[in-house]
């Protein structure tokens, strides 16, 4: 995928970066490959790239920090992301039946993205609600859902493809 930041991301870009002292420009890094993110949906090579160049940088120091944290997206994902927790305490309150639920609901394995390009779902380390599971969270804004049942993510997925269809 080829980007183009527009003059809005680039205003952004700019007063992120004004916040760090002078030749200090690569700590304003993590923002902006949040601001490319939520503008192209995931992080290509190409928009990788152009992060270093704009700020200096080089593309490997882009990549260290995109392939660290997890809530970076190297690849095409839905527009919707259902993040769910499987660590131990949200297991022993069924998240394991709930990502059961999640896969066969959407028909797409964890990763995959469903055919209307809405949805991807994967399964995520303790996000501290350790006393509400199972939960999930909804990237691209990140929304916390707690003590999931099968019908109350049956009701999140129509909630979102409604939403979809009003954007
Ligand atoms: Fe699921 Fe902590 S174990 S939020």
């Amino acid at each position: 995928m080829i980007v183009t930041f527009s003059a809005d991301m680039l205003a952004q870009f700019a007063e992120i970066v004004a916040r760090y002292p002078e030749k200090r420009q690569k700590s304003a890094l993590l923002p902006i490959l949040h601001i490319v993110q939520a503008e192209y949906g995931w992080l290509s090579v190409d928009a990788m790239d152009k992060v270093a160049a704009y700020l200096a940088i080089q593309p490997i120091e882009v990549y260290e920090v995109a392939t660290f944290y997890t809530m970076y997206f190297l690849e095409p994902k839905g527009k919707y992301v259902l993040e769910i927790c499987r660590t131990g305490p949200c297991c022993l309150v069924g998240a394991e039946r709930i990502i059961k639920h999640v896969e066969n609901r959407l028909g797409v394995k964890e990763g995959e993205v469903t055919e209307d390009g809405l949805f991807s779902w994967r399964g995520v380390e303790c996000m501290a609600a350790c006393g509400f599971g199972p939960v999930l969270q909804i990237g691209p804004d990140y929304t916390f859902y707690e003590n999931l049942t099968e019908d109350g993510v049956d009701q999140l997925l129509e909630q979102l493809k409604e939403k979809a269809q009003q954007i």
